[in-house]
């Protein structure tokens, strides 16, 4: 090795400690022990808007069925949501981009290049079924950027269009819950209905319907869900995974999500694959938003 080599290394080796010594230090024998019962983070607060008591809102889809006629939606969308309303042929992107937008600074009106965009078809499965309620309502608040898609809330995302109406907070939700029906339908929600409440499953010995653990009402107040909240603070609680009338969580869940729990299992939830079909357990996934949103009762 040569001097100049030998002379890096301990600078190196120098710089190296420097940086060590310069490190915040933890003294862990100053860390108070664990101490139980410390009270838990407040709730967050609701995704959806609340009424006087505090409750979140509960979407109706009958509601939504006027604001998607009212609004518009179904120029584009068409009157059935299976996008092929009038103005669907022909809609292009707003072709807004950066240079665009710095020649606006100058007065210079241009347009970027204008793809075609085609209005969602909310009878589409595929796509649907990877939809969380969230996700849908920020594309009706923001609007899409780069689409046709235009914003119905206060402000429009960077490259989204706006459409000259604005819709209420309570409209939106109840508008998307209204595409939301679209995936399901009144037969087969009922028979969602029925495997929750009627199908079981052997746990431990003992045949365990949905409700009996997630509760008749989906707030996982059931028979066995109350043992289950002796151990999970979550269920303790009445909110997370598997309480299906927590809004937050339920309003960020994709159909696909709960379909996966519901085959495979997961912790205290038992597997379904081979004792419900794939058809049922989509019945019973569409079962499950309808604690969180009004579905008609009687066939639209
Ligand atoms: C000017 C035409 C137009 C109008 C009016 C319009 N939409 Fe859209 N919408 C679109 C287009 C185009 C898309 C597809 C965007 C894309 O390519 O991702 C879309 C997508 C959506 C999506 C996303 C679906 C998904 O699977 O990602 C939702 C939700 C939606 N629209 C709801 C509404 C609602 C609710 C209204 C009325 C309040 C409405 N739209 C009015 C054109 C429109
Ligand atoms: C033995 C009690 C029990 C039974 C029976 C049961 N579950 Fe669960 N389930 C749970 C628990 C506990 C969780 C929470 C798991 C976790 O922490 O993610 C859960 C989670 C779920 C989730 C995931 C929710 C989410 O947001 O991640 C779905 C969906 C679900 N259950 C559906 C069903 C359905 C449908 C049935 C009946 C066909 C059923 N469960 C029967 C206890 C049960």
């Amino acid at each position: 090795m040569s001097g100049r080599t030998i002379a890096a290394l301990a600078a190196v080796m120098v710089g190296v400690l420097f940086m060590a010594a310069c490190q915040p230090a933890v003294n862990v024998s100053r860390v108070p022990a664990v101490r139980t019962g410390l009270p838990l983070a407040p709730k967050d607060p609701p995704l959806l808007p609340v009424d006087a008591s505090g409750k979140p809102m509960h979407p109706s889809v009958a509601e939504g069925a006027k604001v998607f006629s009212k609004t518009q939606c179904l120029i584009c969308h068409g009157p059935e949501g299976l996008g092929n309303g009038p103005a669907a042929g022909n809609l292009k992107s707003p072709g807004k981009n950066l240079l665009t937008d710095f020649l606006a600074l100058f007065g210079i009106r241009a347009t970027g290049e204008q793809l075609p965009s085609r209005p969602a078809n909310f009878h589409n499965l595929v796509q649907m079924r990877l939809n969380s309620p969230f996700n849908m309502y920020e594309t009706v608040t923001r609007g899409r950027p780069n689409t046709a898609m235009p914003a119905f809330g206060p402000r429009p995302a960077y490259g989204a269009t706006t459409f000259g109406v604005k819709l209420t907070d309570q409209d939106r939700w109840n508008v998307i819950f209204f595409e939301w029906a679209f995936t399901t339908s009144p037969a087969q929600v009922a028979r969602g209905k029925q495997i929750y409440e009627t199908q079981a499953v052997p746990v431990h010995g003992q045949g365990l319907t949905c409700a009996a653990c997630h509760g008749v009402a989906g707030d996982g107040r059931g028979r066995e869900g109350l043992e289950i909240a002796k151990k999970r603070w979550n269920w303790a609680r009445g909110m997370g995974p598997g309480i299906f009338t927590d809004v937050n969580l339920m309003a960020q869940r994709k159909p696909t999500d709960l379909f996966q729990v519901t085959a495979d299992g997961f912790d205290d939830m038992p597997s379904y694959r081979g004792v419900l079909s794939d058809d049922d357990i989509w019945a019973v996934v569409s079962y499950i938003w309808t604690f969180i949103y009004t579905y008609p009762q009687a066939p639209r």
